[in-house]
This record gives structure tokens, sequence and C-alpha cells, in this order.
């Protein structure tokens, strides 16, 4: 198994990328905060089909939290996912500090219109500020071919790639699939804040999702109707608050009324204390 080489500081990163860069490797890069799971290690190997070299950002960064979010207990588990990506064809991990990230002075920040108002954008304000700042930071620090998205946040996906296409970035921002446990809840880092009874209470995201496939498989098209019925399978879970339920136009993100054609299913909901979010594409016949 190959351990990743390990580099801290902007310098070291640089010097390392220009060595590979003059072998005329193309450089894949996966951005995270860390605590990887099996959905991370999936972005890791999606990159290594595509790219010679592939380098791993982990970095919990302070400006995507809102102040009553859990940016100082989220998980922080450097060793165990270095250990995590050995075999998995990362080749490099970046873990900057914050005052590698962040220098004394800083100033600018990245704000990407109307895609990041909505949904996670209105229940996290600031939340894709936050993101799209720190993603082409890294953008900028890596300058790979190719980065890595999963689909689990499937927001932060489209605001991303708002951002790529706006800036002219000449990375290429690929999207990759959610990865799901066996019941079907999908692979987060915040899984594990769940006790024994929230991680069963989270299925209900997965089955509302399914829900609404099942509906759409049988000719529903009144988002409306999908949506209470969705909302009805959440509601089973004794802790469950939901933040929103909708279904979406997979470009703009505004609320469908019909689904006449590929629509996104997306949630957000509270178990326990844990906010979870899911989304699945629906496709009418
Ligand atoms: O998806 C994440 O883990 C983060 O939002 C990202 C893209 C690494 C930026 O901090």
């Amino acid at each position: 198994m190959k351990t990743p080489k390990l580099v801290t500081t902007l310098a070291a990163l640089r010097e390392e990328l220009v060595a590979v860069r003059r072998t005329g490797q193309k450089i894949g890069f996966v951005p995270t905060m860390g605590a990887l799971h099996e959905g991370h290690l999936s972005l890791v190997r999606a990159a290594k089909t595509e790219c010679e070299f592939v380098v791993v950002s982990i970095y919990v960064n302070p400006k995507q939290f809102g102040p009553d979010e859990d940016f100082s207990k989220y998980p922080r588990t450097l060793d165990a996912d270095c250990e995590l990506l050995a075999g998995c064809g990362a080749d490099l991990v970046f873990a900057p500090a914050d005052k590698e990230m962040y220098r004394p002075g800083h100033a600018t920040s990245v704000d990407v219109g109307a895609i990041a108002q909505r949904w996670e954008g209105a229940s996290r304000p600031g939340h894709f500020r936050g993101v799209a700042t720190v993603v082409l930071k890294l953008l900028n620090m890596v300058r790979p071919d190719a980065a890595y998205f999963g689909l689990k946040d499937a927001q932060q996906m489209l605001v991303v790639h708002r951002m790529a296409h706006d800036l002219d970035l000449p990375t290429a921002i690929r999207p990759c699939p959610t990865v799901r446990e066996p019941d079907g809840l999908a692979m987060s880092s915040r899984n594990r804040y769940l006790s024994p009874t929230g991680r069963k209470q989270a299925l209900v995201l997965w089955r509302s999702l399914q829900k609404a496939r099942q509906l759409v498989e049988q000719g529903e098209s009144d988002a409306a109707a999908i949506v209470r019925q969705m909302r009805t399978v959440i509601e089973t879970a004794e802790t469950a608050k939901i933040d929103y339920v909708a279904l979406v136009d997979p470009e703009t993100l505004e609320s469908v009324e019909k689904v006449v054609g590929p629509t996104v299913a997306l949630l957000a909901v509270k178990i326990e204390n844990t906010r979870l979010i899911d989304n699945c594409m629906l496709m009418p016949k």
C-alpha cells in the first residue's frame, strides 16, 4: 500500500507539484474536510482513473460554518484519513493550518449569485460564500486538471460548477455519484454524530427519496403531492425536523410545480441534532 506524502504548507505543496508537472502527469484533485469515508475514497478512485497524480486536501474550512454550526466539533481525524488514503490512489495530502489558508488581512470572498442563495444557501447564510472562496483558493493552489465533487452535495456541485465556468477556471469539474451505506443512507462525515437510534431514524431521508421515485414511476407529476408524501415518510422518525423538501430544476434549483422532465428531489432534515442532506434525480417516463 502506498502512503501518500503529507504536506502542510503552500510552499511544500507547490514544490511537490512543480516536480509532478515537469513529468507531464495529469493532476486530479479531491478537496475534503477530512473525516474520510467511502464516499471520499470513491472520489479519489475516480480521480485516479483519469489522472496519474492525485492530490487530496484535508481542511475544515471555518468560513463555511455558521456561528451556531458544528465547526468546533467537526471530526478531525488526520492520521486515520491518511491511512484510508493509502492504497486508494492518493499521491499527496495537503492539510494546511488556518494561518496557511487565510493569511493575516485576508479579505476576498467569492459570491456565486442566485444558485447559492436558495435551499442550503437560505438555511446556512454565507455557507456557499465560504465554500466557493476556499474551493477557488484550493484550485489556485493545486492547479489541477480535474477536481472531483460528490453529488450528495448537489447544490455545492452546481455552485462550484457555476464559479468555474464564470471565472474561466482551467480545471474540469467532475460530479461523482453519491455513495450509500447498504441500507441506503448517504455516506456523510456527520453520520458519526448519530446515536444508534438516530442512525435508524436517518433512513427516512432515503425512504422519502424512494417514495418520490416510486410516485413518479407511477405517473404522479404534481410536485406538491409528491412533496407531501415525502414529508409524511420523514415525519415517521421521532426526532426528525424538516428544514426543506423540494422538487427542483436540476440546473437552476428553482422549485417545479410539475415533474415533467429530469427533476431533483432535494432535502435537508435534522435527525436528533444532526443536520443531514440528500437528493436524487427523478426521471419521468
Ligand atoms: O464538501 C466538502 O467537504 C467541502 O465543502 C469542501 C468542498 C471540501 C470545501 O471546504
